[in-house]
């Protein structure tokens, strides 16, 4: 697939960079999370408490799998791509700072070569591949997702990778395999906030696998047409855009395959907000603040929150019969 690089990207697709609505009230709540020295109440401290209101029913009966041509609409979203400039420059990446516009800032010269990924546990074929093994794997794709952040922000991110499900195969994970856990880079020297304990480190993550195996599930290795950079989770990060952000993670060392749900950097924090799912849902606010609605960034006004982050068609058969409200 062709993919754009930055300088080939019209401006009309872009949206304007010196639009930031709401942008104070997330500067204000990171310049809050300085000062905060106990972990877990970062996210409370970064977010302002707004009155909401929770209750939740099942999923609605009737999930069909999707077709293929729903799952390519899926694929690249028929919405403007968030400014390069945003997506660089706000960033969550505690590794290297809680401050989301300080991050690019702390993360420059992050060194992301030579750079391995082992991918083991309940699998036949055990290995640890290299970054150029990885971009060998299957070819590079551009995909335009929505990013909604659990603190209510979302963006629209161009990016290249490829499905992690390509990856899953060639180690050809068990039947006794039911869940895929990540790891980041655990090296305080090259991130020096892992030297703090603001979070627990390894930063880690989960997913079911089936929901690994979803074709929507990437490893980003680029975005706009570009290498990824060191603040958006260079080399390699995990994309599930129909979950939070939280769920993905950064700079990637390690892949397993699992028989047991394993354990979330954020459901660590705060289980009871923060869940082992994570599926992006308008009417489950576990957080103290409403998930109904979302800043875009680059826009002026709010606009209402989709269920699955508009991928219900996708991965709606996934969650079929599960109580959305519980498994939050
Ligand atoms: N991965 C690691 N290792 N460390 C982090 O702090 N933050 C998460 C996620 N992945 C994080 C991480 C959160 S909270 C979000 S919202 C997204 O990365 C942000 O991705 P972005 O900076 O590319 O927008």
């Amino acid at each position: 697939m062709l993919i754009k690089k930055p300088d080939e990207i019209k401006s009309s697709e872009i949206t304007d960079q010196k639009v930031y609505l709401n942008r104070r009230l997330f500067i204000r709540g990171a310049v809050l999370a300085g000062s905060v020295a106990a972990t877990g109440l970062l996210y409370r401290k970064l977010n302002p408490p707004a009155a909401v209101v929770e209750e939740q029913p099942k999923i609605a009966g009737i999930v069909k799998p999707p077709s293929d041509e729903s799952m390519r609409q899926g694929f690249k979203v028929n919405e403007a791509p968030t400014s390069f400039e945003d997506i660089t420059n706000y960033n969550n990446f505690y590794e290297f700072s809680t401050e989301k516009r300080s991050v690019a800032s702390e993360a420059r010269g992050f060194i992301t070569r030579p750079w391995t990924v082992e991918v083991g546990g309940l699998v036949n074929k055990p290995k640890t591949f290299d970054l150029d093994d990885l971009l060998k794997l299957a070819p590079q794709e551009e995909r335009i997702y929505r990013h909604r952040c659990v603190e209510a922000w979302s963006m629209v991110i161009p990016w290249v990778g490829f499905s992690l499900n390509a990856l899953l195969k060639q180690v050809e994970p068990l039947s006794t395999a039911r869940y895929v856990a990540f790891q980041t880079l655990l090296d305080p020297k090259r991130l020096p906030n892992q030297s703090t304990s603001v979070l627990d480190w390894p930063y880690v993550e989960g997913l079911r696998l089936d929901e690994a195996m979803h074709p929507l599930t990437i490893l980003a290795t680029g975005l706009y047409g570009g290498t990824l950079p060191p603040q958006d989770g260079a080399p390699i990060r995990l994309v599930v855009p129909w979950k939070y952000g939280y769920k993905g993670i950064k700079s990637i060392v390690k892949i397993s395959l699992v028989a047991d749900e394993p354990p979330t950097t954020w459901n660590i924090q705060v289980p009871e907000w923060y869940g082992f799912y994570s599926n992006v849902n308008p009417n489950v606010s576990q957080t103290r603040w409403s998930q109904a609605t979302e800043h875009r960034i680059g826009e002026y006004s709010s606009r209402p929150t989709l269920l699955f982050n508009g991928y219900a068609e996708q991965v709606g058969h996934l969650y079929q019969g599960m109580d959305l409200n519980v498994n939050y």
